[in-house]
Formats: C-alpha cells, structure tokens, sequence
C-alpha cells in the first residue's frame, strides 16, 4: 500500500529533527512518502521513505515571491506533490486552473502529482457528491493519468472522526477509477489505527493520506501493521 503523511503546517525545526529521529525505527513494508513542511524539505534524511511536498507553484523560476517551482522542488529530491488540497482550496482560494497548471508543472519535472478531491458537507448532503468528485476531475482530461496519483478526502472527514460508510467510499472510488482508469487511488479524511479495519473492507481503496496520524507514531506503527 501506499501511505502519504502529510505534516501540513506542524512542528517546528528540532521538533522535525526528533521526528525523524523516531521514524527511522518504524518498520514496515508499505510503500511510505512523507510530505513535511516546505522549509524542512532540505533536512530530509529518511532512507526508504520517498519525500513530498504539500504544494507546488504555477510557475517556473523567477520573480514569484513566496512560490517554491517544481525545478526547486526536484533538487530537493521531492518525488510527490499534493494539489488541490481541500485546505488550499478553501484558504488560498485555489481554483481548478490554478491546480492544472501546478499538475502541469509536476509532470514536467517528473514528480508525481497527488490530486486531492472530496466533497464538503454541504454537497454531500445535497446529494452532490459525485458530480463534485466529477467536476474536480475534469481538469485532468488532457493528461496521461497513470503519472497521476488521486486521494479522495471527503471534506466533511478531515480531523473529525468521521469517515464515509463503506458504499459511500466505494462507489465514490469507482467513479474516480472510471475517469482516472490508470491512477492509485487513495483514502484520506480521519484515517486512525482504530477505523482502518473498517476502512480496509473497502476493495478500491490502494492506500491512505494521513493527516493526524502521521504525527503520532506509536499509533502510525500500529496503523501500518493492520493495514
Ligand atoms: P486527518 O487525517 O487529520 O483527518 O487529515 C487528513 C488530511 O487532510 C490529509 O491530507
């Protein structure tokens, strides 16, 4: 499986550091990618674990203050890039233009894009659940999308407690395999030590985000040896 660990905006320097320290004695066979915050990217040093990052700039090189470009990106040795987190979408205002062209960018640089899709609560109780999930995807109709991972994180179970019901999970990864036929898909939204039991009764699912859980490792080394 595969398991990407997104920090988002936690830890600070030594914090990191200690961190690093300890996950080196994790032991697994699963497949692991590590998206810390942007500026300890250069401090990556685990081995067997590829690195990520938690965005990427629309553009090249240059005059961008505060962008980092995937070229910067890959000299970093970052091999993974989330887009269209729901977080950015909803607090940067990210659009669907801005997120193709950061896909865009990735792909030229041979990083792997991780296109993050999921409907809010409000959609999800409108019944609009996969016509978000659709519209989200649409953006990626001139691509080759095996070089595409998606992870569908429904809003409404990001660092609540709260994940979808097995059909719900299942037809909303069936639609995304329908449009994406050659994409890992992941699940992301609340995945614990203690759900992923539940969560593995799902046949589509071919790994996890994780958010929460990526920073508690006694409980990440319980949740790899279940999953
Ligand atoms: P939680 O696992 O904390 O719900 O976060 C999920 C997430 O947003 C990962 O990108």
């Amino acid at each position: 499986m595969k398991i990407v660990l997104n920090h988002k905006c936690n830890l600070t320097k030594d914090e990191f550091l200690n961190y690093q320290r300890e996950f080196s004695k994790i032991k697994t066979s699963h497949s692991l990618v590590v998206c810390p915050s942007s500026p300890y990217l250069a401090l990556f040093n685990l081995e067997n674990v590829a690195l990520g990052t938690q965005d990427a700039s629309i553009y090249e090189t240059g005059a961008h203050t505060g962008d980092i470009a995937s070229s910067q990106l890959k000299s970093l040795n970052v091999k993974y890039a989330l887009v269209g987190h729901s977080e950015r979408r909803k607090e940067h205002k990210e659009t669907e233009e801005e997120i193709k062209k950061k896909i865009e960018k990735l792909l030229e640089q041979g990083i792997t894009p991780i296109l993050c899709v999921g409907e809010t609560k409000e959609e999800r109780n409108k019944g609009e659940r996969l016509e978000v999930i659709k519209r989200q995807l649409s953006i990626l109709n001139s691509f080759e999308t095996k070089n595409i991972m998606i992870a569908y994180e429904p809003v409404w179970a990001i660092g609540t407690g709260l994940v979808p019901t097995i059909e719900e999970l299942d037809e909303a990864l069936t639609s995304i395999r329908f449009s994406c036929p050659k994409s890992t898909l992941l699940y992301g939204g609340s995945v614990s030590d203690e759900n992923i039991e539940y969560l593995k009764t799902s046949k589509h699912i071919e790994g996890y985000l994780l958010g929460g859980l990526s920073l508690k490792l006694e409980k990440l080394q319980v949740f790899l040896e279940l999953c």
